[in-house]
């Protein structure tokens, strides 16, 4: 699949962005610093960034200096292999184990607004970068586990993700046109939920829509959905902040 993707050349690569499919108006509020909601969340996260906190009392820039710098790219290849876990672990809960051992803090919710700032500050720095999630070989089991999921039909409509994200995308459900899932902008702010909101929280979206229990935010199944869209993604451009419908 991954060897497909990068052989394949600029003119027969189909793969879209949602961006690509959305209303002028959206696309100019996400290109927009001013006009993004997003960058609310952002300026928040520059400024936990340089705040002391926990037992340690050491900010994230008493470490990692100047985030233009140290976080560039870092965003745009996670979910990444972490050997100590034996497994992969996406950028909320790494930005986690920081807050957890570097500042002896105690972590942060999913989806808590402290979180969501940190991860689209860190995620910012990537933005126009492209994604490169999933070189490491060590990940090609995850990212067939999260492939297996893709595919698979669950809950009571019984439908996969790719029903809709593969075999029928670009044609509409109800009001909604229906994208390819490629996770280029998350966090992403969505006007449905006029919030800022995880990766993790779309793919649950999806999940009830399908009338299919939602996996818990990083859970196994969660961290492999995740790194299977973003290999999948691999060479489009980082968005985030982006804004979606
Ligand atoms: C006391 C020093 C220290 C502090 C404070 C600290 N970090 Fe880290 N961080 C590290 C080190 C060292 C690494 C990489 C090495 C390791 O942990 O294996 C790292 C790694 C990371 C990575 C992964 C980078 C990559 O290339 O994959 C991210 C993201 C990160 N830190 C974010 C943060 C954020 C956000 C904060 C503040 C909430 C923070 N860190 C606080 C020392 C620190
Ligand atoms: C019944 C069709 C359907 C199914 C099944 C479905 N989705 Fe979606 N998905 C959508 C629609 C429609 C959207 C666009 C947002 C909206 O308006 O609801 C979307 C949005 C997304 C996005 C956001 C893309 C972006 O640009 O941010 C991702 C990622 C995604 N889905 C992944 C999944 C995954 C993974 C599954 C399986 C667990 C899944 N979807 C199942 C219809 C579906």
């Amino acid at each position: 699949m991954l060897v497909l993707l990068d052989s394949l050349s600029a003119t027969t690569d189909t793969r879209r962005s949602t961006y690509d499919d959305m209303s002028r108006d959206i696309r100019a509020m996400q290109d927009d610093d001013m006009a993004n909601p997003a960058s609310l969340w952002v300026n928040d996260g520059a400024a936990l960034w340089s705040q002391p906190a926990g037992a340690a009392q050491m900010s994230c820039a008493d470490c990692h200096g100047d985030a233009a710098t140290s976080m560039k790219g870092v965003a745009a290849r996670y979910p990444v292999f972490d050997a100590a876990r034996g497994k992969p672990v996406g950028l909320e809960a790494r930005i986690n184990h920081c807050r957890k051992t570097r500042q002896q803090a105690p972590a942060f919710a999913p989806e808590s607004r402290d979180l969501l700032a940190l991860t689209a500050f860190v995620g910012r720095q990537s933005r126009g970068l492209p994604i490169t999630t999933g070189d490491d070989p060590r990940l090609a089991p995850f990212v067939e586990a999260g492939r297996m999921i893709f595919e698979r039909r669950q809950g009571q409509l019984n439908l996969s993700c790719a029903i809709c994200h593969d075999h029928n995308a670009g044609k509409r459900l109800a009001s909604a046109l229906i994208p390819q899932a490629h996770p280029t902008g998350y966090p992403i702010y969505r006007l449905e939920w006029q919030s800022l909101g995880s990766l993790a929280r779309r793919l649950r979206n999806c999940m009830a829509g399908m009338r299919a229990a939602p996996y818990a935010t990083g859970s196994d199944e969660i961290v492999a959905l995740e790194l299977f869209l973003m290999a999948r993604a691999r060479g489009m451009a980082t968005e985030t902040p982006a804004v979606r419908p």
